[in-house]
């Protein structure tokens, strides 16, 4: 292996998404990518928030994905990096600042109506049902759907075989890897239009992260925008279209993955040199 596997992974290279042929996870007719017409596709735009009534946590703290890209969230602990997630997806009241999907306005939406436009979410934490068997994840994760959704669910086998395998085990029972790939696969039920993901790497051995990385590139190369959060920021860097350091909830470094990785300040605080 390469230092620089993804490197060259050809992120517009459209050609190579969806290889076995087996059908897009996307909804059908995702046609070709062009540009928002207001901007990014999904853009928490200056945002100020905190919790409650609370300090801000968030100080005109902007986050993005653009179609077509994959966007990584780095930052020490405490960062702000879930408050930002969790400020996209509606579940903090912003205080300044706007979210905007596909060029609307949707501030004011709950994360339930985030969800019905096509915003899926997967928190860094009690992301799956663990009493539940894995299918039993995947269709709750189905639940605004009242189409049959038996082919995304084969969508979601076919992109990781072993939750085929363990489907009638308590989701519980499973690796650290396995269940992040749960929760994925559950937020996938959707059909999302963008997904977003807080550390879905936490807490799994190298070459598991590795595994689902390349499982994250194979879901954004279907058409799906990902913003992700990750606390092991080289690797999510070079996998990155576009990378952003927050430090003490404000943007520190914004650029493409390789540019951060370039940048010697970055490098230095952020990256261990
Ligand atoms: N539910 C909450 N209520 C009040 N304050 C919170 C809440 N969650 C987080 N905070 C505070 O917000 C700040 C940012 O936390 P946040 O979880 O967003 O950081 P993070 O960058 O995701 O960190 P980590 O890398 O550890 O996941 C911290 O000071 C934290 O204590
Ligand atoms: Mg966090």
């Amino acid at each position: 292996m390469s230092n620089d596997p993804y490197g060259d992974r050809g992120n517009k290279d459209w050609s190579v998404g969806n290889a076995k042929g087996q059908g897009s996870i996307m909804p059908k007719a995702s046609g070709k990518t062009h540009p928002a017409p207001g901007g990014p596709f999904l853009i928490g735009d200056c945002m100020t928030a905190g919790y409650g009534a609370g300090p801000d946590i968030l100080h005109d703290c902007t986050i993005a994905v653009d179609r077509g890209e994959i966007a990584v969230i780095v930052g020490p602990n405490g960062a702000g990096k879930s408050t930002g997630m969790k400020a996209v997806f509606g579940m903090l009241d912003m205080r300044k600042g706007n979210v905007r999907l596909d060029g609307e306005d949707i501030t004011g939406l709950s994360p339930q109506d985030r969800v019905a436009k096509g915003m899926g979410f997967v928190p860094q934490t009690s992301n799956i049902f663990t009493s539940m068997t894995v299918e039993e994840n995947l269709e709750m994760g189905a639940f605004i759907r009242r189409d049959d959704f038996r082919d995304t669910m084969a969508q979601v086998y076919d992109l990781f075989p072993i939750l085929k395998e363990k489907r009638l085990q308590a989701a519980g029972e499973l690796s650290g890897g396995q269940r992040q790939q749960v929760a994925v696969g559950r937020a996938l039920m959707t059909q999302p239009k963008v997904l977003m993901l807080d550390e879905p790497t936490a807490g799994v051995s190298p070459i598991v992260m590795d595994e689902l990385f390349d499982r994250i590139i194979e879901v954004a190369r279907t058409g799906i925008p990902i913003l992700m959060v990750e606390q092991n920021a080289r690797q999510a860097l070079e996998i990155a279209d576009k990378g952003y350091v927050l430090v003490q909830g404000r943007n520190a470094f914004t650029g493409t993955g390789k540019e951060l990785l370039a940048d010697p300040e970055v490098r230095k605080s952020f990256l261990g040199g």
